[in-house]
């Protein structure tokens, strides 16, 4: 038996998108730039991705690149718009994911700009009246929050942050790859400047995305080269992948609502289970309905099994993955566990959840999760 909990890392590909990509891989090898008829037939499919993707999520054609996918749109956002906006500070969290944190950070210390991490409680939410403050000091910043957290599942509110940034004239970045395709957008009504998306995370193929750019933003190219994507991305276009991630966002929209029902369900189930049967179990970030649905980062007490937990699970079928606090000797541990100073001795596992999940998925990591622990009935650990 083989359990998949590591959604956030990546999902299988749903078989509908296979379906979708399978004549482009065998018959649309056109380049999309050649004007023959071969080449216009996959620019026909590129275009045909793009409105489709545009009008799940609110905003126009001309606003989404298809980029590799989350990490290299983050780059293009925060890279293009301090130095097109001439930028001099940027305001982001201690618990971005590297592909921002390691950006912004690179650009301080090369003195490009001056970074400020904005203050979070011990789940993960931003403190609102720092950032205010920040702002206020600082006005024309670029401001680059999560919208849900990859690790803890905390999300913001762009509406709030964005109205927040736009008060004190700043630019305002919202790393998306957790929530596009889980969560409905409407960008046009958004306060924001650039999000972006991963197919990878909703059933579509890996190595490609978007990024969004409101129109309002002029920014140069990230990776220059040839003329593809409006002059805004060299390279030739990944079309078997544009293909899929358009096929994979229809799907996810098909039935947004009742996917995240099922979804969240399986996640409170998942926590009323380990509350049941594993004494002293907490969790870490947000649980509450605001939260992530796909993302629980349960905390397992200080116990010697602990250092093995995850290689337990997985000689048991048990995919998940593991984000310690810990900081000493050869383990680095999780920058965002850190952040929200949670407790390194005990052991910080992050089960993450699809639509091909199920509850017996969750009662057989349970028992599972009460054998390597040695529960027997109301024993704890
Ligand atoms: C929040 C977040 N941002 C960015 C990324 C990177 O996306 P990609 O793997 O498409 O580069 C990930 C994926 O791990 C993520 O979870």
């Amino acid at each position: 038996m083989q359990i998949y909990l590591d959604n956030a890392a990546t999902t299988p590909l749903d078989p509908e998108v296979v379906e979708a990509m399978l004549p482009i891989l065998q018959s649309q090898f056109g380049n999309p730039s050649s004007i023959h008829s071969i080449g216009r037939i996959a620019r026909t499919e590129i275009e045909k991705a793009r409105k489709l993707i545009a009008n799940l999520v609110g905003c126009s054609t001309s606003e989404i690149f298809f980029t590799s996918g989350g990490t290299e749109a983050n780059n293009m956002a925060i890279r293009s718009s301090i130095e097109d906006f001439k930028i001099q500070h940027a305001i982001t969290s201690p618990t971005e994911h590297h592909a921002v944190l390691h950006t912004l950070e690179e650009l301080a210390a090369h003195g490009k700009i001056k970074l400020s991490l904005v203050s979070v409680d011990e789940k993960g939410r931003i403190d609102l009246e720092h950032l205010e403050t920040l702002l206020r000091d600082n006005s024309r910043s670029l401001v680059s929050l999560m919208h849900a957290n990859n690790e803890i599942g905390t999300i913001i509110s762009l509406h709030e942050v964005g109205d927040i940034v736009k008060k004190y004239d700043g630019i305002f970045h919202s790393d998306t790859v957790q929530t596009m395709g889980h969560y409905p957008f409407k960008l046009s009504e958004t306060p924001i400047d650039f999000v972006n998306c991963a197919a990878h995370k909703f059933h579509g193929p890996k190595g490609v995305g978007f990024i969004y750019i409101n129109a309002k933003n002029k920014i140069s190219p990230f990776i220059t080269g040839g003329a593809q994507e409006r002059n805004m991305r060299g390279g030739t276009e990944n079309i078997y992948g544009i293909v899929g991630l358009a096929k994979a966002m229809e799907i996810a929209h098909r039935n947004m609502s009742e996917q995240a029902y099922d979804v969240g369900s399986l996640k409170d189930y998942m926590i009323a289970q380990l509350q049941e049967h594993i004494h002293g179990v907490l969790f870490n970030g947000d649980i509450s309905k605001d939260s992530l649905y796909t993302v629980l980062n349960v905390s397992f007490p200080e116990n010697e099994i602990n250092e093995m937990l995850l290689f337990n699970l997985d000689i048991n079928g048990i995919a998940a993955s593991g984000g310690s606090a810990c900081s000493s000797g050869s383990e680095i541990g999780s920058h965002v566990l850190r952040a929200i100073h949670a407790d390194g001795k005990r052991a910080n596992v992050r089960f993450s959840f699809s639509k091909y999940n199920t509850k017996d998925d969750i009662n057989f990591t349970v028992s599972k999760l009460k054998e390597i622990y040695h529960i027997t009935e109301k024993a704890s650990i």
